[in-house]
Order: C-alpha cells, then structure tokens, then sequence
C-alpha cells in the first residue's frame, strides 16, 4: 500500500467515523424548547396509531402529513395487542412497530413515542392486557409489586427492541421523545400515598432504560424531574410546565372528538383549531401534537369506551380512509408554514406581550436581526381594531393574525383561504359485480348451551372479565331450576329478573330467547325484567352476556365490572320466589363459530352453509357472500345498513363490530359557529346510524374472489350489503380578492368540471353557490381554461387575472368555484 492509499484509508477511516457518529442526533431541552443537535426548534407533530391503518397505508398518511407541514409523529404502544397472552408476543400486521417506526423514519420524519403502557386512547381496556387484571395481588396503575413487575417488563421489552434497531434519536433513529403512563396527574388523588409513590417509581424505571432522549408525562403536574410535563386538551396557551427548565410540549391538540355509539359525529372548525395553534406558539409554546392527525379504524375488538364506535375518524386531518380533510389540512398547513417560518424568533428572540385589554393582546418576538408578532382576539362574540406600531389592524373576532414581519398580516386563523372537499360515496365499479350480493348464512351452534353445557362451572355469577379474559365479546351464563306443581308459589307465568352491569344481554329460556336489551350511552348497568312460561320440573336459562368495549379511563377504570353479576331472580305473583345469583353456574366463552374461525374463509368453507332461501331477522347468524374488489384505488368502505349489531370480517380480517341500528340523536347537527369546540355542536350525522359504512382496507382484498362473513347477533337483513368507495367528489373554494385559489383533486383524479364560477359576491357554502349582486363577466371561462383536465389549479383573484366586474367600490370581493374531481 503506497502512502497515498494509507492517508486515503485513515481519512475514510476517520471520517466515516465522524459519520457515523454525527448521524446520532442529539436531542435535549431547555426552558423554551426542544433542542435538536443544540438547535432549539418549533416541532409540530400528528398522533396516528399504527393499529388504526395498516402498513400498507403508513406509507402515503406519513406523505400527507409531511406535505400537510408536520415534522413529527406521536403514536402510543398498545401492550395489549403486544402481548395478548402472558409472554406471547405478537408484532405481526400493523402491529408491527418497528416497521412504522422505520416508515417515518423513510418519510423524512421524527416520532414521539408514548409508551405507557397504559395509553386511554379509547383503547381497550386502556391498552392493558385483561389478563394482567386477573394476576393474584395485582393492582393496576399504582404501587403494586405485580403491576409494577409487568409494567417494567413489557416496557423494557419495547425499549430494547428499539434499541436493537437503532431507532431512538441518541442511536441516530427518528424518536425523539418517549412517553411514560398517560394522564395519570388526573386520577392520581384517587390512588392516595401510593399514586404518589408510583409517580416516582415511573420516573425513575423510565431514566433507567436510557434511552438518552427526553421524556414526557402528560397532564402530571407533579411529575418528577427529569420529566417533562405536558398539556393535553382543547387549548393549552395557558399552560406552563412545573419546572422553568421544562419546555412548554403540547402532547394532545384534540382537533376533533370521538364517535360512540348512539351519538353524532363530532366537529371542531379549522378556525378553532388554527385559533387554538396559533395561541400556543403565541403564548411561548414550541412543540404540539395533534389528536389525532388520522384517527382510522378500531379494528377487530380493540375500542375501548364502553361504546365507542368502529370508526376513530376523530375529524382528524386526515379521514378515517386516510382521505385530505378540507379545508381543516390546508388552512392548518398554511399555519404550519407561516409558524416554521419564524422558528428561529420564536426560539431564542425577547419576547414582549402587550395587553391591549378586553381580551386583545399582542407579542412581539426579536431578535437582533427581526421580528415577528402576534395579534389575538379572545372575544367570541365581537371583532376589534388595533393601533399597533403606526398601523391600524382588523381583527376578527376569535383569531390571531400572525405578522412574521411585524408589519403585514400573512395569517388569519378565523380567515379560511382554502379549499373544502365533499367526500362521496360511489358505487362498487368492479366488472361483473352483480347488482345484489349472493348470501349463504348458517346458525351458530346454540344448541349446547341451550341445554345447559359449558366448559366450566362456578356457584355463583361470575365477573366477565375474570371468566373470559375478554377472550370474545360474549359469555354464556347457564343454570336450571326446578319448579313443581305441588310448589305454593306455582304459577305457570312467572317473570325472570336480571341485573347485568353490561353491556348487553339475551336472555332464553327452556331454550326459547325471551328477550335481550343493550345498555344505553352512559348507564352500563341495567335490570331486566322477562316473563317466562314455567315448566312443572326442571327449567333451562340461559343468559348471553356481550361487552362492547372495555372502560379506558378514570381512577380505577380496570375494575369496573361487567357481565352479570346478580342478582337473578325468579319472581312469582310479585315477590322473588328463588334467586338463583348462588345456584350453579355453568360457563362457556365465546361463540361456537369463534372456536371454529369460521369467519374465515378457510375454515367456512369446510362447513355446510344454506343459500336457497336466504334467512333474514333471524339472532345469532352467520352470513357469508363474496364479492369483487372496487376497481381502482380509492379507500373501499362496505355499507352494512339493513344489520343489526355483530361484528365483520373480510378475507378473514375483522373490519370491527357494526351496529348500524344504534342512530345519533335527530338534533344538534345546525349549523354552527366556530369557537369553542363542543360535541354537540358542528356535529353531523343527526337522526342517522351512528355508523353505516365501515373502512376496508386496500390490502385486505384480492384482485378476484373475496370473502365477507357476518356475525349477526341481534337479527338482520343482509341484502341491502353493498361496497362503495370513498374520495373527495366535489370539491369548493371561496377566497378574497388580492389572495391566490387554489384547487386539488385527490386519488390522482383530474378537475373534470367547474360546476359554479363567480368572481363578485357570491353567496351560500359548497354545494349551494349563487352569483350575487354583481359580478365579473370572464371568471368562469378563466377558471375553466386554468383548471379542467388538471390535479390542480391555482389562480390570482385580481380583476386583471379574472375581467373587471360591475361591483361597487366598497364590495370586497371574492372568488368562489365548485369543481368536480
Ligand atoms: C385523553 C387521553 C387520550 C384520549 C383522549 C380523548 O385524555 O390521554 O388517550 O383518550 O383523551 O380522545
């Protein structure tokens, strides 16, 4: 080797070193931010849950986001999808993290990492495994050697897996952040001296994993050093860390709200949403997450709740199919650019509020190179002008302008510029799909427990939780009584008595169903009251309990009972003339059709199925059809209207529990201003099924043949089963003169068609334009040449760009469209 070579190796030798090593990021805090390799920064980060999609999905949801103006995404770990049997661990599908890790970190992004492992998230059962509940000793969420015990293994386990990947910051991996337990400052007063010494146990077990980067608890004012504390809510300016070297982290931006079943759909405005952003950053905040950025689907049986909904849309930026929502994304993504774009300011400027009273305040941001300031108007209800630094500015009422030169306003949070998308369903396209699916439908075997055979036995009623380690939604109680003629209380028409803590019950009798009832929202525990014919001899009863979800939140939320606890009674001529709570019980988890997967295809097909006549209303059935996948690449939803409650799976997949009788209240669905978020308000869906339509992904279809399979619990009518696909078919804008419109399909479609064109003042929302008093003669044929045959248009609303109009002077005016897609 001549000298050259020799220099030319220790040079590589030593720079690919300093690579190597400099590609480990070093992340840190101070009091104003996160530091990322010694640089403060503004991190606006989306929550999206690896198990709410699929991996086939990850892909384009990061690309949307990162496009959308997001750095950064949070996702919670769910132990119970992990680890699903004590030490059996499962990472398969989208449970598998390490790929959604390494997915953002392709897409060019960081990640924040909650572990928990207790995540809410209307999860269920809070992400715990219910096994965990059923230990000897154990108690949840406080200073318990067994809880404890588990907690840090299964967190162990996670850490190192990611260790071994490389995948925290400090390994020069995307996670930044790492999170442990959720929320816990807001029960903590429950869990009394043990809480606190659980705090502390948290803390210390968490730093001991080093991890080398930050971590977080949210919403734990107490939380120990080095913790960070963090905000969670609608709003969070106000909120200050407990500690002047902790940063002011925002971990949940809950930008919408979730569904459950038997209510509307909630919505927050982008203007509320931006307001609330912009307050944040104004107030000295660096870093927020939004809750949820895609909200996508509770898969299978993970909703926790009770009640909460198959769909997890949450109105997030991104819909439940993974679909831009409008105008929500752009008009928070121009935030997000406008925010970006003053990060140095923000980070290391002097900051100066000034109280202009009533609610109107600004703060001015320097350095000694620039400026950037805030003007905020908190008053709901009245609009203000302000003298600020000999200028005169308008401020809508509920906003922030934002000057990232302290002169011109780029930013209006209550001022939308951006487009609104119509989501539409259209009509499975596939080739010879006929107009009505094929159905086939077979009984679940009922017959055994009917008369009494399960698998085990207890003397009394048993917890469901503790029967079936939530194994299935369903649990069979089953006793008999014997009743003689010759009894003094003998009547042939007696009444059953039943108290359930939940969630719903079916009730047979001498094997004939006799009645059946679900909880309402809010109240899971019932009593139900059945006549019943009596046999001289021995009677069968038979009680179905189902779950629908497990409680995720509150002090205690783990040992919330379910199923049928008693009492049970028999009731003759009005008084109880045998209660059965302490008879023998005889137990048997889940459906017969459960044990056997007949949900999937693989194993149906060994079974005989009836499809001559196709039965309809009729409890406890299986049906099956099969279907050809929608053509193209829309998201595929499939209509389960004409059902009644169960759960559905396609090519073996489950696609959730369906319950489109539930139907959300008829009213709270006006049309509503925008601040202040509330369920109830900005709703949609009023007087509809809580939920029609349900996601099936993309990767769960074949090109040819595929497989649906119901269960049908409460007895429904198949026929009316349709798929559909979901994408943006019409979409609007109405912008100001002086700004720019822009337009853009998703789905790869093109702009086929400008419906409505005016450039004046015209009136009424997307869907119900009209010209109004005046108007510019060439708009619409502008705006036609500009966009159609396009994926995107965007055009300058001047006279010069659009033909002078005949309004009067003092009309602002605007130019609004509606095009198809
Ligand atoms: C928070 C919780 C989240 C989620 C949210 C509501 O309290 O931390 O996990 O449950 O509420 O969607």
């Amino acid at each position: 080797m001549g000298i050259f070579n020799a220099v030319f190796l220790c040079l590589f030798v030593l720079t690919s070193g300093f690579l190597s090593l400099s590609s480990a990021i070093n992340v840190s805090h101070d009091g104003r931010a996160v530091l990322i390799n010694g640089q403060r920064r503004i991190l606006i980060s989306g929550a999206i849950h690896y198990p709410r999609s699929t991996a086939e999905m990850w892909p384009d949801l990061f690309r949307k986001a990162k496009e959308g103006g997001i750095d950064t995404i949070e996702t919670y770990v769910f132990w119970n999808i992990h680890e699903p049997r004590r030490r059996e661990y499962d990472f398969s599908g989208n449970r598998d993290i390490i790929r959604f890790l390494k997915t953002i970190q392709d897409a060019g992004l960081y990640a924040i990492l909650r572990i928990g492992p207790y995540v809410c998230a209307e999860w269920n059962y809070g992400g715990f495994p219910v096994w965990l509940h059923n230990m000897p000793g154990i108690e949840l969420r406080t200073d318990n050697e067994v809880f404890k015990n588990e907690m840090q293994n299964f967190t162990t386990l996670i850490v190192n897996m990611i260790k071994q990947e490389k995948l925290f910051a400090s390994q020069g991996g995307p996670i930044i952040l790492a999170q442990i337990e959720n929320e816990y400052g807001n029960v903590i007063g429950s869990y009394g001296a043990k809480g606190r010494n659980y705090l502390q146990w948290c803390a210390k077990m968490a730093t001991s994993l080093n991890i080398d980067i930050p971590w977080i608890m949210c919403q734990e004012k107490d939380a120990p050093q080095p913790m960070i504390n963090t905000c969670n809510g609608y709003f969070c300016d106000g909120f200050s860390p407990n500690n002047p070297n902790s940063p002011k982290i925002w971990t949940e931006n809950w930008i919408g709200w979730y569904k459950s079943w038997g209510e509307r759909d909630p919505h927050r405005r982008a203007e509320d949403v931006a307001f609330a952003v912009a307050r944040f950053y104004q107030k000295g905040g660096t870093l927020q997450n939004y809750y949820m950025y895609h909200g996508g689907t509770n898969f299978g049986r993970t909703t926790g709740g009770p009640y909460i909904a198959t769909s997890y849309d949450y109105d997030g930026f991104l819909d439940e199919y993974g679909n831009i929502n409008q105008p929500k994304w752009g008009h928070l993504k121009r935030l997000h650019s406008i925010i970006k774009s003053m990060e140095t300011v923000l980070t290391y400027g002097d900051v100066t509020p000034i109280d202009f009273g009533n609610g109107v305040e600004a703060t001015i941001y320097a350095t000694n190179e620039t400026s950037a300031c805030f003007l905020s108007n908190r008053n709901e209800m009245s609009d203000e002008t302000i003298y600020f630094q000999k200028n005169n500015y308008f401020l809508p009422r509920w906003s922030v302008s934002i000057l990232p030169d302290c002169k011109q306003v780029a930013y209006n949070t209550a001022i939308v510029n951006t487009q609104t998308s119509i989501i539409e369903k259209m009509p499975n396209k596939a080739e010879e799909e006929p107009e009505q699916l094929n159905w086939a439908w077979r009984p679940e075997y009922i017959k055994d427990t009917l008369s009494g055979k399960g698998s085990f036995k207890a003397d009394h009623l048993l917890e469901q939780k503790l029967a079936s380690s939530d194994a299935s939604d369903y649990l069979w109680y089953m006793t008999s009584v014997r009743i003689s003629k010759h009894d003094p209380f003998y009547s042939k028409h007696m009444t059953l008595r039943i108290k359930t803590e939940g969630h719903g019950l079916y009730i047979y009798f001498n094997g004939e169903l006799v009645g059946s009832q679900y909880a309402t929202t809010g109240k899971y525990s019932f009593e139900l009251d059945v006549p019943v014919t009596v046999k001289s001899g021995k009677n069968y009863i038979t009680l179905l309990s189902v779950t629908v979800g497990l409680a995720n939140y509150g002090a205690y939320f783990d040992i919330i009972p379910v199923g049928i606890t008693g009492p049970v009674q028999l009731i003759g001529n009005g008084s109880v003339v045998r209660d059965l709570s302490y008879n023998q019980w005889t137990y048997e988890v889940g459906l017969n059709g459960e044990d056997k997967k007949i949900y999937d295809n693989k194993y149906a097909q060994q079974l005989k199925w009836y499809s001559d006549e196709i039965i309809i209303k009729r409890p406890m059935t299986w049906y099956k059809t099969t279907f050809k996948a929608p053509l193209g690449l829309e998201p595929v939803v499939v209509d389960l209207q004409g059902l009644g409650k169960g759960e559905a799976w396609v090519n073996g997949h489950s696609i959730g529990r369906y319950w489109p009788t539930v139907i959300a209240p008829s009213d709270g669905c006006e049309e509503c201003d925008y601040p202040h978020f509330s369920k109830t308000r900005c709703a949609t869906n009023c007087g509809e099924p809580t939920q029609r339509w349900y996601h099936v992904p993309r990767s769960f279809l074949h090109t040819d043949n595929n497989t649906l399979i119901l269960f049908e619990e409460a007895g429904g009518n198949p026929t009316l089963v349709n798929f559909q696909t979901v994408t943006a078919g019409t979409i609007c804008a109405n912008v100001n003169e002086g700004t720019t419109l822009e337009l853009s399909c998703q789905g790869g479609h093109f702009i086929s068609d400008i419906q409505f064109a005016s450039f004046g003042d015209p009136v009424g929302t997307c869907g119900f334009f009209e010209k109004g008093t005046c108007e510019a003669d060439h708009a619409f044929l502008v705006v036609q040449k500009a966009c159609v045959g396009r994926k995107s248009c965007s055009i300058d609303v001047s006279e010069a760009t659009l033909g002078l109009s005949n309004c009067d002077n003092n009309i602002n005016k605007r130019l609004a469209v509606q095009a198809v897609c």
